[in-house]
């Protein structure tokens, strides 16, 4: 496993799992060694137990080292991050790149390389030249696409049971070494679609893009439900009743955030215009501005709830994290939401169950709390921004006893609104009355 990220950890435990022999290669030491140590760096649930099961089991292993991880292989997952480039809408190749100067040279045994990391169609095209420039076993190692789909928060089931496997091969060499390397998963009845590499490139940022256009169509529906009284939440429960648009990713609220939607579509936008079509595209310019929108609206709203200034009002913000069940804070909605308060001169105390450290480092202007009550003590406004079930829970007539003034923006429509009302609370949400 090329890159033990969020991928590349969670792909080589599930392989371990699998009965496989895995070795995961990481160019940060630490994170080898927490590894190694039976730590998952990150908050996902499921994965710490099945890392140290398999650790024990001595199928797994982690390493820095790519000579032994070249020697190692009979498939290499590429898994390195694709983040998007600072100075433009493109997706960040450098990661990808160095990993593939370093183990092509390396290869001298017939292996496949397989693409796990989303990057930009082409590529593969592009690393399979160079590595049949490059490898010293030529034309014995067998480049092929395999995108993956998982979720945070799901991470090991989307990987043990995923809705489809989708192989991107140039021969049925490329195809049965894929087969033979998801077997069991294949044998518990996971459909298997082949295809050439430029399709399984695509496929995944066709999905990412169908997806983040899902969130933003009800969210455009929202702001039109703002403009009109209507209900935004029983419109989408009306259309999930039809079976054609059905109800997931129908959720309107503070939209889409996080390591992969955003930065898919933009890369996905920069990709289509390279290649001359961009229209094709650009409708995903508006599904972008649609979901930061949101943001915007959010803030609006706190500005009114507390009669048009901020300046020195304690707002409590219920979450961090791009969505619950994550410590993962990388465009965070709620945390873009929290900052732009701050600098319009709010007092803001943010509090998030699993990603206070992550939120803390990145943005250390911040106030924060270590509990829900916490923040909202002396508050005179609360904003719920991502919907963890501790918030969701929350006692309204508890919280409304510490507050200075029962406020509350539920910026996830996750909240029993009647239960906040009838507790004396102002309740307002995105697209409800
Ligand atoms: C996503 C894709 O789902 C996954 O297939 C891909 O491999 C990586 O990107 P992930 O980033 O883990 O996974 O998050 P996801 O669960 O898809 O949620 C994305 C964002 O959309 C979150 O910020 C979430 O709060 C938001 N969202 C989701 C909504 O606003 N409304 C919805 O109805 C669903």
């Amino acid at each position: 496993m090329l890159g033990t990220g969020y991928l590349g950890a969670t792909h080589a435990v599930c392989m371990a799992e699998l009965g496989f022999d895995v070795l995961g290669l990481d160019v940060d030491a630490g994170k080898v060694a927490r590894l190694s140590d039976g730590e998952v760096p990150f908050f996902e649930p499921g994965l710490e137990p099945l890392l140290r099961k398999n650790l024990a089991t001595g199928r797994l292993a982690f390493t820095t080292s790519y000579d032994e991880v070249a020697d190692f292989g009979d498939i290499h997952f590429l898994c390195v991050g694709t983040p998007q480039r600072t100075d433009s809408l493109a997706a960040d190749l450098s990661y990808v790149d160095a990993c593939i100067e370093a183990i092509v040279p390396r290869l001298t045994r017939s292996c496949v390389l397989a693409g796990k990391s989303t990057v930009p169609i082409g590529t593969a095209e592009r690393i399979a030249a160079h590595v049949a420039q490059v490898a010293p076993a030529g034309n014995d190692v067998e480049l092929v696409w395999n995108p993956e789909f998982l979720r945070e928060g799901y991470a090991v089931e989307d990987t043990l049971r995923p809705d489809r496997l989708v192989f991107g091969v140039t021969s049925d060499r490329g195809e049965e070494a894929l087969r033979a390397a998801y077997r069991p998963v294949i044998d518990s009845g996971v459909p298997v679609v082949i295809t050439d590499l430029a399709t399984a490139q695509l496929v995944k940022v066709a999905a990412n893009a169908f997806l983040a256009t899902k969130i933003s169509f009800i969210n455009a529906m929202a702001e039109v439900c703002e403009a009109t009284h209507a209900d935004v939440k029983k419109l989408s429960e009306a259309l999930s009743h039809d079976a054609r648009i059905g109800g997931r990713f129908l959720h309107a609220g503070l939209g889409f955030g996080g390591g992969c939607l955003p930065k898919d579509i933009r890369a996905f936008m920069a990709r289509a215009d390279e290649l001359g079509v961009d229209q094709a595209l650009s409708f995903l310019t508006e599904v972008d501005a649609i979901n930061l929108r949101r943001r915007a609206r959010m803030v609006d709203l706190a500005h009114e709830l507390l009669g048009d200034s901020v300046v020195g009002r304690r707002i409590a913000i219920l979450g961090a994290a791009f969505k619950p069940n994550s410590d993962d804070i990388r465009d965070s909605p709620a945390l873009d939401v929290a900052s732009r308060l701050n600098n319009a001169g709010a007092d803001v105390v943010v509090y998030d169950p699993a990603a206070m450290d992550n939120a803390r480092q990145r943005y250390p202007n911040l106030g924060y709390a270590g509990s829900t009550t916490e923040a909202a003590t002396g508050a005179h406004l609360v904003l719920h921004l991502t919907e963890w079930a501790e918030f969701r829970e929350a006692d309204p007539a508890v919280l409304g006893e510490v507050v200075a003034a029962c406020n509350i923006v539920d910026g996830r429509n996750a909240l029993d609104a009647e239960r906040w009302r009838a507790a004396g609370w102002t309740y307002r949400a995105l697209g409800r009355p």
